[in-house]
């Protein structure tokens, strides 16, 4: 459907590339993306396996962005509000200090969730304790939480996120996006609302945990040997293949 608008090109639909120990299960040692971006932290895995299942918010916003100290204080005052455990990725800044240092609720962020310099996304959105991905909407994030059937909080700033998020929650339906203010600033409340809205017990949290179910399974159905996704691809790499 997406795909007609370009009619002049011959385009082969594949579905979303998430590493094989994830997705179709056939590889279980591809199971990252491109090696460690950044040096990442270990014990975020303990720690989330001492929490109970799907209760966990777990925030990034990829590799690339940072969001502005005082909207990163509306975040952090909406969590807290939100009184969730959480998971949070926060890159150190350019200038190697600690953005969690220049916060000003930092302490109280420290008794709610924990927060690290980098993880390993997948692995963390695959563990049975993280319940909601409060997202930048970047495409590999996106397909991830897709994928592994989290449901996600969208927080989209520039480039293909907005679309990304708007998928999400308008087309696949297994999220809610934050709405900013006349700044452009996504405030305490509205944060707080869309984490209660997604993994509270209401009608709109359960229809997100339903689609986002369907789109799991289907996803991994499209991905396996035989799958709509797999046989586009591998009549992709024939067609290479005879090219030859
Ligand atoms: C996004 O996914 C691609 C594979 O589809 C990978 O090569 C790339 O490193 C990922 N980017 C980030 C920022 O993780
Ligand atoms: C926040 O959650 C903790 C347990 O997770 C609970 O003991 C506490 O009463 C909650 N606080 C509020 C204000 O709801
Ligand atoms: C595979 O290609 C067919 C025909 O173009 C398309 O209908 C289908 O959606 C594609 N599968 C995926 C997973 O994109």
């Amino acid at each position: 459907m997406a795909l007609r608008p370009i009619g002049k090109h011959n385009l082969i639909a594949i579905c979303l590339l998430v590493p094989s120990a994830f997705l179709d299960g056939k590889d279980p040692s591809d199971n990252a993306f491109g090696g460690d971006l950044l040096q990442k932290s270990r014990d975020y895995v303990e720690w989330l396996d001492s929490k109970p299942q799907s209760l966990v918010v777990y925030i990034s916003f990829g590799s690339f962005f940072n969001f502005p100290l005082q909207e990163m204080e509306e975040i952090a005052r909406g969590l807290l509000e939100s009184n969730r455990t959480f998971l949070w990725v926060l890159r150190a800044l350019a200038d190697s200090k600690k953005q969690e240092d220049k916060l000003s609720c930092r302490d109280e962020l420290k008794k709610q969730g924990i927060i690290v310099s980098w993880c390993s996304q997948v692995e963390v959105l695959s563990h049975p304790s993280v319940g909601c991905f409060v997202t930048h909407c970047g495409w590999n994030s996106s397909s991830e939480s897709l994928v592994l059937g989290i449901l996600v909080m969208c927080l989209p700033q520039f480039s293909d996120q907005p679309t990304n998020a708007k998928l999400l929650e308008d087309e696949y339906k297994t999220g809610v996006r934050a709405t900013k203010n006349e700044k452009g600033v996504v405030e305490v409340d509205e944060i707080k609302r869309c984490i209660e809205l997604v993994m509270g017990d209401g009608e709109i949290g359960e229809e997100i945990r339903r689609n986002a179910k369907k789109w799991k399974y289907l996803a991994k159905e499209a991905a396996m040997e035989g799958g709509s996704s797999y046989k586009n691809l591998s009549a992709f790499v024939d067609e290479i293949e005879d090219g030859f």
